[in-house]
């Protein structure tokens, strides 16, 4: 496992674009943003970091209703 030149940067600026849309959310969207930015981390550490996965997926919130 080590850090891949051609995916990583593509990984990371998702991850930064799902970051921004996180702060830029209305409140009724909040939910779903916040999940994405942790699909992303998911995403990065499913080729580059899988030790934290279990717990990175826990991350996410579950539907509300
Ligand atoms: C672009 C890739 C990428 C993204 C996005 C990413 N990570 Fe990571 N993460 C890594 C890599 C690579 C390491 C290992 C760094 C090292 O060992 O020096 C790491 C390390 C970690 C660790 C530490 C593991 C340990 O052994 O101490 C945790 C916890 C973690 N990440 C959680 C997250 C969470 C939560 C997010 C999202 C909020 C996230 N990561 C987003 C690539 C990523």
């Amino acid at each position: 496992m080590h850090i891949d030149q051609q995916t990583f940067p593509v990984f990371a600026r998702d991850y930064q674009a799902k970051v921004e849309a996180l702060y830029a959310a209305q409140d009724a969207d909040r939910e779903s943003a916040y999940n994405a930015v942790i699909q992303s981390c998911s995403n990065c550490h499913q080729s580059h970091c899988p030790g934290p996965l279990m717990k990175i997926d826990k991350m996410s919130i579950q539907a509300s209703k």
